[in-house]
């Protein structure tokens, strides 16, 4: 049994086929390796890591640190966020996956990294590798009860993405307490995943003033996974426009746990439903006052989680 990263492009070819299997059983028009454009892209490697045992790759996680930034933009903490988690069916029940996690643990603290971060509704599997829940987020539910208000929304069709600014959208990003560091260059590698639509409203002088971003390859149809909005007024007459456009009998937003009072209120009175509830999962490697602070508060966007 070894554990490494993918070296040639057989390697490569035999993981994508094993998160294929294991975690897209369904056929897709597009392929998993397409919705995880940086860790399970050609220059991500270094974030994959493989289980080899009797030739093959039987197991598979990825390890992807990131920098935890306060409010003013300055890094609290580095943390790694675990993905792609899949143990080929044939050998599960035989403690790979424990393994690999134990590795992936020893590489996380040589890398100073102070938690781990995933998402999964697996949580019993996962509080038995010594996770609990992290922070907390709202989901507000809306169906086409209210007719919309005016504005002058646009889906951006996928040839048009690359003349989307990036550091536009960053600048009018909901704020939160703590997140993870995004680049203006990976945000607009992630909003070439398929299936992703992304909505802009244009001011006066056509400037964007807002933005909302549903879909992400197999995960989050119907959700509105990051959004910027100057009102919530603003924001739900997108909201609206984007469930026309699509036809969802229904939408859900996400919202981070520390977003404001009144706004959140003035969500409760438009959505037809509210729930807060756990946003992932964490497992703390070098526990400190602070850092549990900062990972009590968070608020990780749809578009960073792997
Ligand atoms: C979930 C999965 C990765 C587990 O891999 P695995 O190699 O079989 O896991 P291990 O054999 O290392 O199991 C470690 C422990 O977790 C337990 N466990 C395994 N799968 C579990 C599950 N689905 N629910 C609860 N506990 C589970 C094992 O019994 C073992 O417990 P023990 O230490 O008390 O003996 C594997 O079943 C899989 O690939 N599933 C399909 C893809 C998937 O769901 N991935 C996770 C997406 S977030």
């Amino acid at each position: 049994m070894a554990i490494a990263c993918p070296q040639t492009e057989s390697h490569i070819a035999l993981r994508n086929q094993l998160l294929q299997n294991a975690l897209r059983p369904e056929p897709l028009p597009f392929k998993i390796q397409s919705e995880y454009p940086i860790v399970l892209g050609e220059k991500g490697t270094e974030f994959s890591h493989c289980l080899f045992h009797d030739d093959r790759i039987v197991a598979h996680a990825n390890l992807w640190p990131r920098d935890l930034m306060d409010s003013l933009g300055q890094r609290v903490a580095k943390v790694g966020l675990i993905g792609n988690v899949a143990t080929d069916e044939s050998y599960r029940g035989q403690g790979f996956m424990k393994q690999l996690f134990q590795s992936l643990e020893s590489k996380a603290i040589l890398a100073d990294l102070e938690a781990l971060i995933l998402w999964s509704d697996l949580s019993l599997f996962y509080q038995k590798l010594g996770f609990q829940s992290l922070s907390q987020e709202w989901h507000h539910q809306f169906d086409l009860r209210h007719r919309r208000g005016a504005g002058n929304f646009r889906l951006i069709p996928s040839d048009e993405i690359h003349l989307v600014d990036p550091t536009t959208l960053l600048a009018i990003r909901t704020s939160t307490r703590y997140t993870l560091h995004r680049s203006p260059n990976e945000f607009l590698e992630m909003l070439h995943i398929p299936n992703l639509d992304l909505c802009l409203e244009y001011g006066i002088h056509n400037e964007v003033i807002a933005y909302c971003i549903t879909g992400k390859g197999y995960d989050m149809i119907g959700v509105i996974h990051e959004w910027g909005a100057p009102s919530i007024d603003h924001l739900v007459n997108m909201i609206r426009f984007v469930q026309e456009s699509f036809k969802f009998p229904e939408i859900i937003l996400l919202s981070p746990g520390t977003l404001a009072k009144s706004r959140r209120k003035q969500l409760d009175a438009r959505a037809t439903k509210t729930v807060k509830g756990p946003m992932g999962l964490v497992k703390l490697l070098k526990p400190s006052k602070s850092i549990e602070l900062a990972l009590d508060q968070c608020f990780i966007w749809g578009l960073d989680s792997i």
